[in-house]
């Protein structure tokens, strides 16, 4: 068993989160009502929220799955590795990003424009959380679930160093003394 030596504070509920996953998935079905998007769910922090999301969405819509990296511990690395790439064409494609939570934006901001230069026809971006706050990278995301202070957070998918990923909830991560 691994020692705890954080505690966790939450900050969104399960019921609070699902509520909102709700709304946010009528204004994507609205948005993207004559179109054919893929959804690229960003791994690993996302795959809580993106399993929870496209299953208020249409079910024709395909998925795919990128893996980026960007964070070491609870600092940011300033810089992007996409370490396992999507299968699927690219050209001409709707694309919406599903990351777990917007911090400096650097990895969706990147991705963005990766994805412009591959030939998408138009990429837009979901994040369950937005720390507005922390945004150094001028990144533009079309949709939010909800905007959080300045704390480091885990659960619902996201880690501190791949643990606390399975919590239900999105807690305030803090070292114990
Ligand atoms: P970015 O700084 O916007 O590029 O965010 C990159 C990634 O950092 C996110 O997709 C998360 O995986 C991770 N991240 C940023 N803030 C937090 C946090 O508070 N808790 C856990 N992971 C975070
Ligand atoms: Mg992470």
């Amino acid at each position: 068993m691994t020692e705890n030596k954080h505690t966790v504070k939450i900050l969104l509920t399960e019921e609070q989160i699902n509520k909102r996953i709700m709304e946010v998935s009528l204004q994507i079905q609205r948005d993207f009502s004559d179109k054919d998007p893929l959804i690229i769910s960003i791994l690993k922090g996302s795959f809580i929220f993106s399993s929870d999301l496209i299953r208020h969405l249409n079910p024709l819509y395909k998925i795919d799955f990128i893996v980026a990296k960007s964070y070491i511990g609870t600092e940011s690395s300033g810089s992007v590795k996409i370490i396992a790439d999507v299968k699927s064409e690219i050209k001409g494609k709707d694309i919406l990003f599903i990351d777990d939570i917007a911090d400096t934006g650097v990895t969706t901001s990147f991705l963005r424009k990766e994805f412009l230069s591959r030939g998408a026809k138009s990429v837009k971006v979901c994040v369950l959380l937005n720390k507005q706050s922390r945004r150094f990278v001028d990144t533009i995301v079309e949709y939010s679930c909800f905007d959080i202070p300045n704390e480091f957070v885990v659960g619902y998918g996201l880690d501190y160093n791949d643990l606390y990923r399975g919590l239900p909830y999105v807690g305030i991560l803090s070292q114990e003394k």
